[in-house]
């Protein structure tokens, strides 16, 4: 039997759990536990690390014997059935007070649920999101843990040690009880599919208006880079354009198959929303355009369909270039306004106390949207907590205010040309939509009453109301239910 050893154990040695114990281990005052179900992922990440000074256990009685207490466990293995399994596990040898993290992708219902069970046993469970990828995990993941405040006491300065450093400061915090931390990895990955999605089709217009090249274009994408936009995405994107595929010597944009993949994370964000009531167009048209892509039966008879008649020419390709950065900045803002919006509406419905400022500010670093801008979105939540839709802070309604009339003409361009721009257009529908003073969602009550007596409300008094829309019609008679 392994003597108490280690201070904090890691469970899964597959990619993401061997990089994040390495992570650990590389921290001062950290001895780390390992253990897999197959034993060689143990084997050889102790082999091929010794300088980690890892503590391998080869069963869970040995893995739980060489921590100390409270035992803390981080489980990074399959998300799903997997998580459960070591959960059973590792509940029959852990004791109350003791923590379990699930550092894995979980949906946040199932770490809702894995909380309320495990807490019964009176151990500590903390469903944590981690981001950044198996770099993010060795290097310095963002890290979004939920579960108890006695957790975070232990935990808190572990996970801190090991997080991505933002301008000197740690990008974890807690985020908020039970399946908090979960949901908000799985809305940051929701605004990472949105934010994906508007700088394809930034690249799709420019290509298509302008004739330029990938390797120009990716020149572009690194201007942009030194301004507003700055961003890890829009980084990466000016090195995949530029990229040359080595074996036909030609773009490697072109080479690549023109079908995204989805790992099911951006359809939980917009399911969630669905059930919120919260309309995250930006992300659900990105993901929708993901599964657009991804049929290429109907794709190949749609292809017959006609487009529009003219070719598709820009007259000042430089001017173009701008409107679309413009209308780009201004997606970008209304895709984050929404992704926040969620994460408020979440917190509501869940009962969580999640500080919008502090989430902004652990993305970034060791995450994929990490950008400059996320200070400016953690300034307005400093500045009002309460802000209940992010894009009218004054410094996201000046970058609208400047960017809308270059958003029109990049969004009526591109319906003109037949370019598919869901995110953009359906970016500045929201926008329009949510600025209008009156919307024709009256005339859709109209038409629920008529069909359903589903009533409505009246712009000029209290109350509900129903009309009676049989016989001649003519006949409005309203009745004040309430
Ligand atoms: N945040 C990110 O950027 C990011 C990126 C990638 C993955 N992830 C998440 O991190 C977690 C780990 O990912 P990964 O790619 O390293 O590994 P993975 O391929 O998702 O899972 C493989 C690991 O799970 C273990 N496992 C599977 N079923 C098990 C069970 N029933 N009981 C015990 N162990 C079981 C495997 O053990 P054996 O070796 O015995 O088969 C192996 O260690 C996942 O939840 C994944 O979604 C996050």
């Amino acid at each position: 039997m392994n003597a108490a050893v280690a201070n904090i154990g890691v469970v899964g040695l597959a990619v993401m759990g061997s990089n994040l114990a390495r992570n650990l281990a590389s921290r001062e005052g950290n001895k780390v536990a390992v253990y897999n179900r197959s034993r060689e992922k143990t084997d050889a990440l102790v082999v091929e690390h010794p300088e980690a000074g890892f503590a391998p256990a080869f069963s869970y009685e040995d893995f739980a014997a060489s921590l100390s207490k409270p035992r803390t466990a981080i489980i990074m293995v399959k998300a799903g059935r997997g998580t459960d399994a070591v959960i059973d596990e590792l509940v029959k040898v852990f004791e109350p007070g003791d923590i379990i993290v699930d550092g894995g992708n979980a949906y946040f219902p199932d770490t809702i649920r894995r909380e309320k069970a495990v807490r019964e046993t009176g151990i500590n469970f903390v469903g944590a999101g981690i981001s950044g990828g198996e770099e993010g995990a060795l290097l310095g993941p963002s890290i979004m843990p939920g579960g108890s405040d006695e957790s975070w006491v232990t935990l808190g300065p572990i996970l801190k040690s090991i997080a991505a450093v933002a301008e000197g400061e740690p990008c974890v915090t807690h985020i908020g009880h039970d399946g908090a931390g979960h949901f908000v990895k799985m809305v940051h990955n929701g605004i990472e599919y949105a934010d994906m999605q508007l700088i394809a089709e930034a690249y799709d217009l420019i290509r298509r208006g302008t004739g330029k090249t990938p390797a120009e274009i990716a020149d572009v994408f690194a201007e942009w880079n030194k301004g507003e936009l700055e961003s890890y995405l829009i980084e990466i994107t000016a090195e995949v354009l530029r990229q040359v595929d080595a074996e036909t010597g030609k773009p490697l944009v072109d080479v690549i198959l023109d079908q995204a993949g989805a790992k099911g994370t951006g359809a939980w964000t917009v399911q969630t929303a669905l059930s919120l009531g919260v309309p995250v167009s930006g992300i659900a048209e990105a993901t929708f355009a993901r599964s657009l892509s991804s049929h290429p039966e109907q794709r190949a008879v749609a292809a017959s369909l006609p487009g529009p008649d003219e070719a598709f020419e820009v007259a000042d390709v430089d001017a173009f270039i701008e409107d679309v950065r413009l209308a780009l900045f201004a997606s970008k803002i209304i895709a984050y306004s929404q992704g926040f919006d969620e994460i408020r509406a979440g917190a509501a419905e869940y009962d969580w106390t999640i500080d919008l400022s502090a989430v902004s500010k652990i993305w970034r670093a060791g995450c994929i949207i990490r950008a400059q801008f996320l200070n400016r979105i953690a300034d307005a939540y400093v500045d009002a907590p309460d802000l209940p839709v992010l894009a009218t802070a004054p410094y996201f309604a000046a970058a609208l205010t400047d960017g809308q009339a270059a958003w029109r003409r990049v969004v009526v361009a591109a319906t003109q040309a037949g370019i598919p721009s869901p995110a953009f257009s359906s970016s500045l529908a929201y926008y329009d939509g949510l600025r209008a003073d009156r919307l024709p969602a009256a005339l859709v009550q109209g038409q629920r009453d008529f069909f359903g007596a589903h009533t409505y409300k009246r712009i000029d008094k209290e109350g509900t109301f129903h009309t009676l829309w049989s016989g001649d019609r003519t006949e409005i008679e309203a009745e004040d239910t309430h």
